[in-house]
């Protein structure tokens, strides 16, 4: 069975071209009330609708008819059509908090934009993070009181601002300190996660009234707040750090401005990226990382997998000082258990595309105007792409089982916009999951409730029990 399609089979209608004939619409007639369906439960929205009309259906979203897709041609026709058949379609709230400089803007610029920014989130500069990884994460879990409780969402987000925040904009920040703030117009971690609490809350208002009564309004003075956080930031490295050594994100840039004064990065550039990606990381990272240890909770099978595997490649814990870039490549299974909770527990939703013309792909026509959605949350549900897909099984995800597609599996997105952070999120959650797998056993304390939207996450006072192996 052919999965993916083939560039010549998707027909892109010029403007009063008719369909061939047969050519069917999506099914499913959008209601007034689907946003508010979706936004209170995705999961539920999308397996009810998969259920009754099949993986391809119209809904309504924030006024628009959504075409959302699941299965493997549609959302690779959905990933690839920038500049020939589609553009980005976020509500326009969305699009000002992202500002101009983010990558879904200016899609002239795009290819140029991500080929400069990957090496700060890949390759050679991620392994040189694994280090610091390790470190800040080791630190951070000394401080989970056992035996005891901890809030999981909040415990496991602490470590993970610690960890992101050095590795993206080059500072340690101590509270404890007050020289870590010296010339910064913040004066503590609370402040500043605060701060990115609004702009966050921003994203979603529904309403685009510039007013400090309203989600977006204060949204957009907390973004306008961070990016002076960010500016001095970035002023104060020039100042202290002329070499501009590329160890972390922010010097990455840094020293690709230093060589090439008139390219990509401009101030105004690297302050939004280092806005951006902390965003981006912060959230989506912390959320991965307690879906895991709360999904592998129930599988002491898996637990007990993942530990042979990390004895194997770490052997003796005696000499233990942290696990290097090496040390994960080798960590198939836990990759394999990072994918099944993705797969499962998805924390975003995807792509979201405006057609610009219409597009007719197997016997299917998506009419311009319309918005394509690729949900993972139809995707990763469909017997089609998994087997079994109810059943919570990382093997899946091994080369003998090989499932796991292009465009079947796709928490990370696909095509031209797919997440550039992909690598570091599985890094960073692979160093995580080790260590708390190495110091802790832990036992839920029944069943977790999750925010649904705008990201999938576990919530504020879900506890475990958490006891010190040793
Ligand atoms: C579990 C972790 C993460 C998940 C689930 C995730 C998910 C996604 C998804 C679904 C997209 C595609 C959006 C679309 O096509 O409309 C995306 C794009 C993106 N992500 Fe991530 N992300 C994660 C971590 C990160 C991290 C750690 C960074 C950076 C440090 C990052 C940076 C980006 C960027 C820059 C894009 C836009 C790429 C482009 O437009 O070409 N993400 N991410």
């Amino acid at each position: 069975m052919q999965t993916t399609a083939n560039t010549e089979e998707i027909l892109i209608l010029e403007d009063g071209q008719a369909p061939p004939p047969g050519t069917v619409t999506a099914p499913r007639q959008p209601k007034w009330y689907d946003t508010f369906n979706y936004i209170a439960d995705p999961e539920k929205f999308c397996r009810q609708n998969l259920q009754e009309y099949g993986p391809i259906f119209k809904t309504n979203f924030f006024g628009r008819t959504n075409i959302f897709v699941g299965s493997a041609k549609a959302v690779q026709m959905a990933f690839n059509g920038d500049l020939k058949y589609t553009e980005i379609a976020l509500p326009a709230t969305m699009m000002d908090m992202f500002g101009e400089y983010s990558l879904f803007q200016r899609p002239d610029l795009h290819r140029q934009r991500k080929n400069a920014l990957a090496p700060g989130l890949t390759g050679r500069l991620l392994d040189e993070y694994t280090p610091y990884t390790n470190d800040a994460i080791a630190r951070g879990l000394q401080t989970w009181v056992s035996p005891g409780k901890i809030a999981l969402y909040p415990a496991v987000e602490k470590i993970c601002f610690d960890v992101l925040v050095p590795l993206l904009l080059g500072v340690r920040l101590h509270d404890s300190d007050s020289e870590t703030f010296a010339g910064l117009p913040l004066s503590s971690k609370a402040e500043l996660k605060a701060l990115y609490k609004t702009y966050f809350d921003g994203f979603y208002g529904l309403s685009k009234w510039k007013s400090s009564l309203t989600k977006y309004g204060r949204g957009l003075k907390a973004r306008d707040a961070l990016i002076d956080f960010m500016r001095a930031v970035i002023r104060r490295r020039q100042a202290e750090d002329k070499s501009n050594t590329t160890t972390d994100f922010l010097g990455m840039m840094l020293a690709s401005q230093q060589q090439n004064p008139e390219g990509v990065f401009s101030n105004a550039f690297i302050e939004n990226q280092c806005l951006l990606q902390l965003w981006a990381s912060l959230y989506e990272i912390t959320a991965l990382v307690s879906s895991f240890i709360y999904q592998v909770a129930e599988y002491p099978q898996v637990i007990q997998h993942l530990r042979e595997e990390q004895a194997n490649i770490v052997g003796n814990q005696s000499n233990f000082s942290g696990f290097s870039p090496d040390n994960l490549r080798q960590m198939v299974f836990l990759e394999a258990t990072i994918k099944e909770t993705l797969r499962q527990l998805p924390p975003s939703g995807t792509a979201s595309r405006l057609l610009t013309k219409s597009v007719v792909l197997d016997g299917m026509l998506y009419e311009k105007g319309c918005v394509l959605m690729a949900e993972p949350r139809i995707a990763h549900i469909m017997p089609e792409h998994f087997h079994q897909p109810e059943v919570f099984a990382p093997e899946r995800f091994l080369p003998e089982r090989g499932e796991g597609k292009m465009y079947e599996f796709f928490p990370f997105g696909g095509g031209v916009h797919a997440c550039l952070g992909a690598q570091m999120a599985i890094a960073v959650t692979k160093v995580f999951t080790s260590h708390v797998l190495r110091l802790f056993d832990w036992q839920l304390t029944g069943k977790a409730k999750f925010i649904q939207f705008p990201l999938k996450r576990i919530k504020d006072d879900y506890q475990i029990d958490i006891i010190n192996r040793n």
